[in-house]
């Protein structure tokens, strides 16, 4: 456990590198459009995970299969944890409590609770004790809020929101929301972080802190990562592989720099919005930490 972590924050029990989710052949239409088609992917133990593609690529789609709130027509999505575990046709609470925990791409928080009783809710997933006995704040039930109080004060360390703890989330700056919605989701001890689009809206110094705290929980506690971003570079930084989305369909995979010399993703690219991949980045941009 690092950084005074008292308890361990990423539930996991695999190894660095091993199979950790599979999806196969995914399949996903809402009425006459298709959000995704014959999607396959794997991800592993540790890994950081980046999902590009244009608008409306089926990111967010894709997100929502793996954590329940959809499900797909086809395919499917295997889980390895303690055993193999098939997804597909779980509900949110119960992935949520196999270890796969997310923020979203519109901040879903409860908006007049305060930063610290957001990252408490974040903990109830984890609820053992039974109701009464938590309102009677007694025996085990005592035990176990205690355990959780710790817990979260090393997440609010962590993400370095001491200064804000007390504060209503509702009136917290934008990107402040982002960093408590990512807090909350690592209240669930997750051995999977789903992130979609954790820095969009954020300023320059905003998003490298993101980055900054998304490599900690990543190499510090192992926990595995799959990020949807538009920002190229941190992507490209950050990102030990990147899967391509476009109209649904997976049309690239590898490290960084094989994403962004494929042929077929630059055409994709070339057919939206230039900015979208800022070509001069392929020239400029080689740091990539692995
Ligand atoms: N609940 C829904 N009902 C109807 N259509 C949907 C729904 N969710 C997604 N879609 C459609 O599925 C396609 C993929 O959408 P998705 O939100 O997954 O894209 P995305 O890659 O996340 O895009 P963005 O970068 O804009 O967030 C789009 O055509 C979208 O309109
Ligand atoms: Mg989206």
């Amino acid at each position: 456990m690092l950084r005074g972590f008292r308890h361990q924050l990423n539930s996991s029990t695999l190894q660095p590198g091993e199979l950790q989710l599979r999806i196969e052949d995914l399949q996903l239409s809402f009425g006459g459009v298709t959000a995704l088609f014959n999607v396959n992917l794997e991800l592993h133990q540790s890994e950081i995970l980046a999902i590009i593609g244009p608008n409306g690529a089926g990111k967010t789609s894709l997100l929502n299969c793996i954590s329940g709130l959809y499900h797909p027509q086809k395919g499917r999505i295997l889980y390895h944890r303690d055993g193999e575990h098939d997804l597909t046709r779980l509900r949110p609470h119960q992935i949520a409590r196999l270890g796969i925990a997310r923020s979203f791409q519109n901040i879903e928080l409860f908006r007049h609770m305060t930063v610290l009783d957001n990252l408490l809710a974040g903990c109830h997933v984890h609820m053992r004790a039974n109701l009464l006995a938590s309102m009677l704040y007694w025996g085990p039930a005592e035990r176990e809020q205690i355990e959780f109080r710790q817990y979260v004060e090393d997440i609010i360390d962590l993400l370095e929101i001491e200064s804000i703890r007390k504060q209503t989330v509702g009136a917290l700056s934008y990107g402040l929301q982002k960093r408590v919605e990512m807090g909350r989701a690592l209240a669930m001890k997750p051995a999977i972080l789903l992130l979609d689009e954790p820095m969009a809206g954020m300023n320059a110094e905003e998003k490298e802190d993101m980055a900054r705290f998304i490599l900690d929980i990543n190499e510090e506690h192992g926990v595995s990562i799959v990020l949807i971003e538009h920002d190229m570079g941190v992507v490209m930084d950050i990102s030990d592989r990147v899967v391509v989305l476009n109209f649904g369909q997976k049309i690239g995979e590898g490290t960084p720099d094989e994403v962004r010399q494929n042929p077929v993703v630059i055409q994709a690219y070339l057919g939206e919005d230039r900015s979208v991949f800022p070509f001069k980045m392929a020239v400029n941009n080689t740091s990539n930490r692995g």
